[in-house]
């Protein structure tokens, strides 16, 4: 076998299954790559949305008779169930493709069986190549699959000194054009983006994803807990869907037609838990939490962040909210410790992706 190009196909593989992000869920992101018998790529596909095709099926039908002897790269172990579509181990062993390449084992019980099932049929599988990188590539889902809940990205913009907003409110814009647009980015990854009721008081966000070619735009949900929210407020119009979460007894007359989440109140405040369970429950698996700081004190309280994501601009304001509120950390040996993943200059300000410190780690 030639490892390198065993590593091309499967890197080409990764990134195409990085042009579904955003529109598969409840699926993951799966790219697929099919050689013929001498190595030649022969088929590209990705998972685009969940109820379409798999990205075998995709690869699998650009490459038609060409895949016979052919290796299959897939950047997660094939499917072996029939959910909205075929088992993918079936499609490939009937396109009589003689060796399959995955990156990532299927941690779903309901999907899990398809490399037994190819090796039963004749076909060799190899199994981990490039593993990290698609692994990261699908974290959001993965997580979700492990953890039950969605994957949440906190997203915030700083000064350097940490403050999201001035002392007078004034919070537009701290961070450059160019790390605003690659917030658009994040929003068209996700399946929802969620603010607190400051942040819509304060800024009136609109949420939805612009100058991202070919998105679907996430659901947007703002939590309002008294219902306070004007039927003008830009969160509310009709350029992605919005999901407004109120408490029980909230008086939504003002805002007919307007989807609402009634939850539970404690002290004021949504259970963080529950509101992801709901979000879950209809098919949302990663979440981008854009704030504010008391809302994503909550999550972290409530051990709900699975990667930060922070643009730090160089600027100070030295007064004004911190980034982060209370999360009921009061001594540094509870900081709530994370590793780096990634750094990056994008225009003017520097963009800090970290995720937190495995326990025991
Ligand atoms: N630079 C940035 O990246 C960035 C991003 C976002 C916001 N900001 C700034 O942050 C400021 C607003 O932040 P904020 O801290 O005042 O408000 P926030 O975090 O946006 O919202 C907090 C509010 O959310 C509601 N809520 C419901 N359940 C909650 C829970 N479990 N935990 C926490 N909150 C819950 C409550 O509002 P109700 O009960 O009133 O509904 C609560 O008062 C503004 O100045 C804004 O410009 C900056």
């Amino acid at each position: 076998m030639d490892r390198q190009a065993d590593i091309t196909a499967m890197r080409r593989a990764v990134e195409l299954a990085a042009r579904g992000l955003g529109a598969t869920s409840p699926n993951p992101v799966v790219g697929c790559v099919v050689t013929d018998a001498s190595g030649r790529v022969v088929g590209e596909g990705w998972h685009q949305r969940a109820g379409g095709p798999h990205a075998e099926v995709h690869a699998l039908r650009a490459a038609g008779e060409e895949a016979r002897g052919g290796t299959a790269y897939v950047t997660l172990e094939p499917c072996n169930h029939t959910g909205r579509t075929g088992p993918c181990a079936q499609a490939l062993i009937e396109a009589g493709i003689a060796r399959v390449v995955y990156a990532v084992a299927d941690p779903d019980p309901q999907a899990t069986g398809g490399a037994d099932t190819l090796r039963a049929a004749g076909v060799e599988v190899a199994a981990g190549l490039l593993e990290d990188e698609a692994e990261a590539g699908n974290t959001a889902w993965l997580t979700s699959v492990r953890t039950g809940r969605p994957f949440v990205r906190w997203k915030y913009a700083a000064t350097l000194d940490g403050r999201v907003a001035a002392a007078d409110g004034s919070s537009r814009w701290i961070s450059s054009a160019a790390s605003r647009a690659d917030v658009h980015r994040l929003r068209a990854e996700a399946d929802a983006v969620l603010v607190g009721g400051g942040t819509l008081r304060a800024d009136d966000p609109h949420l939805a994803v612009r100058g991202v070619e070919d998105a679907v735009q996430p659901l947007r949900v703002a939590l309002d807990t008294r219902a306070e929210l004007l039927p003008t407020a830009r969160v509310l119009d009709d350029a992605a869907p919005t999901l407004l979460v109120v408490g029980e007894d909230a008086d939504t007359r003002h805002l007919p037609g307007v989807e609402l989440l009634r939850l539970p109140l404690r002290d004021g405040r949504v259970g963080v838990h529950e509101l992801l369970a709901h979000l879950y429950a209809r098919g949302i698996r990663s979440v981008l939490l854009e704030g504010g700081p008391t809302l994503a004190g909550a999550f972290v309280a409530g051990g709900a962040v699975d990667q930060v994501v922070g643009y730090l601009a160089p600027a100070l304001l030295g007064a004004g909210p911190n980034a982060l509120a209370d999360a009921g950390i009061t001594t540094l040996t509870r900081a709530l410790r994370l590793d780096i993943t990634e750094t990056a200059h994008i225009g003017s300000d520097i963009r800090i992706t970290a995720v937190p410190t495995l326990k025991g780690a």
